[in-house]
């Protein structure tokens, strides 16, 4: 990365991303509810890490669990189906910044620099199928080399011919590595790993064709995500990244092997 990408003069240092899924933090059946055990766990470990210095440069994407899925499918947002109703963006928006805020409130709790960054304020989707996304990152740069810990997490965004589709915490943080030329990269969510066809959990992903079967990928049809879709994307990163339940986020952010290896 140049000098001039606005994270400074010098090359900045690689952060790691890191992933916490909706799930993993909120209780899913319960609107705007938080799982406050398991958000408090998180929260610990990646305090810890920035603390024993494991890590230096962190910035962080949370899903929207039962906070942004509930409002999004009750106005029939989805990250293909924009909305142009003021009232139904400002609720998904609205429920992603009420959950951003207790993350942020719980990770500075414990004296991690956290500072929220809103998706739907600075990106756009292009057009058309493929949507892509554009999310200008010099204020998420800037902050990371100021030393603050950036929040972001899913929302609404702009979408060029549909209005505001989601932007899911996924798409984030591919996003975000590759912008910001990440380290290492962690998915952390409520299942342990990349699962086979048995349910267990695969150690190491370095080819899209070795496990496409046992993911139940069937050719180009996956554009939507799931976890072919999702692996497809963590391998074109040129960082590693782990895919890991709860249990792997303190080993994951140590700098050890967790869950599932993508590289
Ligand atoms: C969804 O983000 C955000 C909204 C619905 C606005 P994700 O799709 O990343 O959320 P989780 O992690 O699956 O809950």
């Amino acid at each position: 990365m140049s000098a001039d990408s606005g994270a400074g003069e010098t090359d900045p240092v690689p952060p790691v991303v890191l992933k916490l899924g909706g799930s993993l933090i909120t209780e899913k059946d319960r609107p705007e509810t938080l799982d406050e055990g398991a958000l408090a766990v998180a929260c610990d470990a990646v305090a810890d890490a920035l603390d024993d210095g494991a890590v230096d440069r962190l910035a962080v994407v949370h899903g929207g669990g039962s906070f942004g899925h509930h409002h999004a499918s009750e106005h029939g947002v989805s990250t293909t189906s924009g909305t142009r109703d003021a009232g139904a963006v400002a609720a998904v928006h609205g429920a992603m910044k009420r959950l951003n805020a207790h993350v942020l409130e719980r990770l500075r709790d414990r004296d991690v620099p956290a500072v929220p960054v809103h998706p739907l304020s600075l990106g756009a989707r292009a057009e058309g199928a493929d949507g892509d996304l554009d999310l200008p990152l010099s204020s998420t740069a800037t902050l990371l080399g100021e030393g603050f810990v950036p929040v972001l997490h899913g929302d609404g965004v702009a979408t060029a011919g549909e209005g505001v589709t989601v932007v899911s915490g996924d798409e984030l943080v591919v996003e975000l590595a590759a912008g910001l030329g990440a380290r290492r990269v962690g998915v952390c969510s409520t299942v342990p790993g990349v699962l086979d066809a048995d349910g267990d959990v695969i150690s190491a992903i370095d080819d899209f064709d070795a496990v496409a079967d046992a993911l139940g990928a069937s050719d180009a049809t996956d554009v939507s995500g799931g976890m072919a879709g999702k692996v497809r994307e963590l391998l074109a990163l040129d960082a590693p990244a782990h895919v890991f339940g709860a249990d792997g986020l303190a080993p994951f952010l140590r700098g050890e092997d967790a869950g599932t290896r993508i590289d």
